[in-house]
């Protein structure tokens, strides 16, 4: 079954331009599926309209057949949806620990879900009364997971995690979110710009250009694509 649903959505900043053109996608249950394509494709704003920042024109989002168009962002994270943005959302002056606590919506899942942000994520342990400014670049995309997993969520949406990061940094990054995603069994969308690391990441995937959905299949199939090969893999 899917748990989510894109249905047709049309989404724009303004009313004349429209940056998202009648989208559709889905998201098994148990299954990681990544969204390809260069930069200013409409990658974020797909996340952020299944995020409830962004309300579509036109279509749907369908959570567990719900539709979340119009909700707050809050009532959908409530819902199990939560969103890695961009920029990390962690909080520079507060402490790893301090960090993690405010991301806490379930006081009593707290000791619980924060044994699992250190078991999936080591290096945060010795730094968890440091602050979060103190922390290099991939521990800081290690706590903005943590604070992810804090929120129980039931659909990991992952945006760019992996910029600014070192290649190395990146893969054991994804090392780490495999084993999380894997034994907590959370369908994870993932906007990955190492298209190689999206694709060996997610089962299926869809490529994006200019607001459109231009391609989808197996990763496994699209990974030895000649056209993805010479749009996204450089080779
Ligand atoms: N807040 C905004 N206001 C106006 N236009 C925006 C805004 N955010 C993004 N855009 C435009 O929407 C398009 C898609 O951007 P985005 O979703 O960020 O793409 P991607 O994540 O694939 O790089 C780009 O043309 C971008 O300039
Ligand atoms: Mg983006």
């Amino acid at each position: 079954m899917s748990c989510l649903e894109v249905k047709n959505i049309t989404v724009g900043y303004d009313k004349e331009i429209d940056v998202l053109k009648n989208i559709t996608i889905n998201l098994e249950e148990n299954e990681s599926v990544s969204i390809i394509g260069a930069n200013g494709a409409g990658k974020s704003t797909l996340v952020k309209t299944i995020s409830g920042l962004i309300t579509p024109k036109t279509g749907d989002v369908l959570y567990n057949d719900v539709s979340t168009v119009g909700m707050k962002p809050h009532e959908i994270v409530r819902m199990g949806i939560v969103h890695v943005p961009e920029d990390g959302g962690t909080f520079k002056s507060l402490s790893i620990e301090e960090n993690l606590n405010i991301a806490c919506l379930d006081p009593s899942s707290l000791e619980k879900n924060k044994e699992l942000v250190y078991k999936f994520f080591p290096p945060l342990v010795q730094k968890r009364k440091d602050r979060a400014d103190s922390l290099s670049g991939g521990q800081r995309k290690m706590l903005s997971v943590g604070k992810a997993i804090m929120a129980n969520p039931k659909l990991l949406l992952l945006d760019d995690i992996s910029m600014g990061l070192a290649p190395k940094v990146v893969y054991d990054l994804y090392d780490m979110l495999k084993e999380l995603t894997s034994e907590l069994k959370i369908p994870t969308l993932v906007i990955e710009q190492i298209v190689e690391i999206a694709l060996t990441f997610s089962s299926r995937a869809y490529c994006m250009s200019q607001g459109e959905i231009v391609m989808s299949g197996l990763s496994k199939d699209l990974i030895n694509d000649e056209e993805v090969k010479r749009s996204y893999l450089g080779i």
